[in-house]
């Protein structure tokens, strides 16, 4: 395929596209001790921008105090949200930020091998994306002694993904990386402790890596001037959907949402669907709310609804995802979201009591505890956020259901 540009990028920032050299982050962390590297990283307050949102200094502070002879550091590049597609513009336009986040983090851990798991529709890039190696062994900046420094080595590979969700998530990746079917591991134990073949490992999303560049280059203090308290830094989102402008767009944590459908010439919206098809969908009445981890968390996708949109009918696509995409390891994902989905059909077919929809919210809460991973703990959002914020509309243009009590 050939390889063009076309990322859309609308909106660039204060801190993910400002102003960066390739190699000034490797540069300067190797003339910083691992503990002052660990001080920035914290004090900034950075936090996962997979969609979890777990501290990275946390988890580089567990993987560099564990005990073991190789550690490895893993860029997870599988992109797979449903309206997530902010990290391939990363990949493209900024494969330096990327890349030397992940040099900074294996010297700050002790790892000698970082590995990017590249989401297989990514293939197009992998020529782009290993010339970027090339030029970064050719200055030093990879290889044995980077920059001419005894004893710092490391080395970047590329893997591809082959399609499924679920291998986004961090052990399914490990598993997959290691040749076996990408199922989710029991945790603990954690891959900061057994990670890629039972060593101590580092997963890390590309927008979090490419954010400990500028840190470094820059310090804590600047990165946290933009964002909340509880959410540092500025964030990509992935824009789609019913608005004049899509595109990844830089914006600040804690951006409200009313403020983002403006920037992007969003008109007669309907709802929001914040966090990719595992997100929630945020009504009109709550358009006041704030992105940040504190409040309406994602990580990145945004989607737009405007007046003329069915929302029973984009629940049952969310759904229908979820089906296909469930690994099938456990019961509450498996059998629940085939559940869940045959309440949509009847929904649909008018062919339901409330008692029946209100025990299918009590299965949605149930999978979100006892699934054994993050799919089908937030596979069941979609279906009580749209049952509940838009029930007028879905229930009383499906209203042949018998009604006992209240949806
Ligand atoms: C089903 C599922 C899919 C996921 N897909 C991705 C993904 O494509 N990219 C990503 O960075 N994180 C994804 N995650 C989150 C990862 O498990 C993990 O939290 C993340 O890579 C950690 O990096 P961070 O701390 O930098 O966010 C997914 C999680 C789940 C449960
Ligand atoms: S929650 Fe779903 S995807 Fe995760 S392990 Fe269970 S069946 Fe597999």
């Amino acid at each position: 395929m050939e390889f063009t540009k076309t990322n859309n990028k609308k909106r660039t920032g204060p801190v993910l596209f400002s102003e960066y050299c390739a190699g000034d982050a490797v540069k300067k962390a190797i003339n910083l001790s691992r503990e002052d590297i660990l001080f920035e990283i914290k004090n900034s307050g950075l936090k996962g921008r997979g969609g979890a949102g777990f501290p990275t200094a946390t988890k580089w502070m567990l993987t560099a105090a564990a005990n073991a002879d190789e550690k490895f550091i893993v860029c997870n590049a599988d992109e797979g949200e449903p309206g997530t597609f902010k990290d391939r513009v990363l990949l493209l336009e900024y494969p330096e930020l990327v890349f030397d986040g992940m040099v900074v983090a294996g010297y700050t851990i002790g790892a000698k091998t970082g590995i990017v798991y590249l989401r297989g529709e990514y293939e197009y890039m992998l020529e782009s994306l290993e010339n970027h190696l090339t030029v970064m062994r050719n200055d030093h900046l990879l290889g044995k002694n980077i920059l001419g420094r005894e004893g710092i080595d490391f080395e970047i590979r590329i893997r591809l993904g082959s399609g499924a969700y679920v291998c986004g998530e961090e052990t399914a990746l490990i598993e997959s990386l290691e040749g076996c079917r990408g199922e989710p591991r029991n945790r603990p134990p954690y891959p900061v402790n057994t990670g890629y073949l039972d060593y101590p490992t580092v997963v890390n999303n590309v927008e979090t890596l490419s954010s400990v560049s500028h840190i470094i280059v820059k310090n804590g203090e600047w990165f946290k001037k933009n964002g909340t308290n509880k959410s540092t830094g500025s964030k990509l989102f992935s824009v789609s959907g019913d608005c004049g402008k899509p595109g990844v767009y830089e914006l600040p944590w804690g951006t409200k949402i009313d403020v983002l459908l403006e920037i992007v010439e969003a008109k007669n919206t309907k709802a929001v669907q914040v966090g990719g098809a595992s997100g929630v969908c945020i009504p009109k009445s709550q358009f006041d709310r704030t992105l940040a981890y504190e409040d309406a968390a994602t990580g990145g996708s945004i989607i737009i609804f405007n007046e003329s949109r069915d929302m029973l009918k984009i629940l049952k696509n969310f759904m229908e995802f979820f089906v296909e995409e469930s690994c099938g390891q456990c019961t509450p994902c498996r059998v629940g979201n085939i559940k869940l989905m045959e309440g949509i059909t009847k929904i649909e077919n008018g062919n339901y009591t409330f008692a029946y929809i209100n025990t299918l919210k009590e299965l949605g809460k149930t999978m979100q505890v006892a699934s054994k991973c993050g799919l089908g703990q937030s596979s069941p959002n979609a279906f009580i956020s749209i049952l509940e914020n838009f029930k007028e509309e879905i229930f009383n243009t499906n209203g042949k259901g018998i009604s006992y009590g209240k949806a």
